[in-house]
């Protein structure tokens, strides 16, 4: 523990150090996020079983769902330009990070060195903790999510070769109980959490598979 607080440190200084550089070039300053700001509402499964029609409740469960899953926190990981981006507004991750050939970094600087197995609080005024989790890496290319339709995610999500060989119980599964995923409503001291809870979360993609795993239009 001692060892990932002093190596956080240290990357922070890179960090600034970069950032000086860079001069006017620098992206602009992490706005304020309020620690204690509630986190976004998320609808259960019962509140759609009004809807009558399983596809017409299948696509509202999804857009419901689609909460969560076009979150910043999510989609800080699963980005087109192989770049992970930070903070509510996306920015470029500083210092400048690539997703390398694994997702884990480039050759000498790996995720891991900065990223610890869980969240570790920092005693700086803009970054106040440096998230973590034992598989933290970059999405593949094939799971890219920023910048896209739901609808779009929709249909990459549930199709197997972009997936990861997921079936829809996996594809549950892995939103539903996967620590990684669940980062997302712990996510460190700075950051807003997810809407919800994980498992309401897991329930709405249940209940979205249950009525035909249909995808909105757009
Ligand atoms: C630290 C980076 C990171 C964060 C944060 C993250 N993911 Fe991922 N995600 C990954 C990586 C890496 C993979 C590929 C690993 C795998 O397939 O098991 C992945 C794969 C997935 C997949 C597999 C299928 C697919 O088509 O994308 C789903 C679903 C998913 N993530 C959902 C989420 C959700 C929902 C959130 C937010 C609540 C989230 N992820 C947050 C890194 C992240
Ligand atoms: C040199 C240190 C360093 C390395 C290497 C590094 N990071 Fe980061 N990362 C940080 C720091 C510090 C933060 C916190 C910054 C903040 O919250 O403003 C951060 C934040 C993030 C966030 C923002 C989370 C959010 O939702 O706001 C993501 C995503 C991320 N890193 C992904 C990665 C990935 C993926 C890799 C490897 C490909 C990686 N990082 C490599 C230092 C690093």
């Amino acid at each position: 523990m001692r060892a990932a607080i002093v190596l956080a440190a240290g990357s922070l200084m890179i960090g600034g150090a970069l950032l000086a550089s860079v001069g006017a070039a620098a992206p602009d300053p992490v706005p304020e996020t309020p620690a204690a700001a509630p986190a976004e509402t998320l609808k259960s499964a019962a509140d759609f079983v009004s809807i009558k029609d399983p596809a017409a409740r299948s696509v509202a469960l999804f857009t419901e769902a689609g909460k969560v899953i076009t979150s910043p926190r999510c989609l800080n990981c699963h980005p087109v330009q192989r770049a992970p981006t930070q903070g509510e507004d996306r920015h470029p991750h500083n210092p400048p990070m690539v997703g390398g050939q694994a997702g884990h970094g480039p050759v000498g600087l790996p995720c891991g060195s900065c990223h610890g197995p869980a969240n570790v609080r920092t005693w700086g005024q803009d970054v106040q903790s440096i998230p973590g989790d034992p598989k933290w890496a970059l999405a593949p290319a094939e799971m890219a999510w920023q910048g896209k339709s739901l609808g779009a995610i929709c249909a990459q999500i549930k199709n197997p070769a972009r997936n990861g060989g997921r079936s829809l119980a996996e594809l549950h599964h892995h939103m539903a109980q996967d620590h990684l995923v669940g980062w997302a409503w712990s996510p460190g001291d700075g950051r807003r959490p997810a809407p919800g809870t994980q498992a309401r979360f897991g329930e709405l993609v249940q209940a979205w598979i249950d009525t035909g795993a249909k995808c909105p239009k757009a």
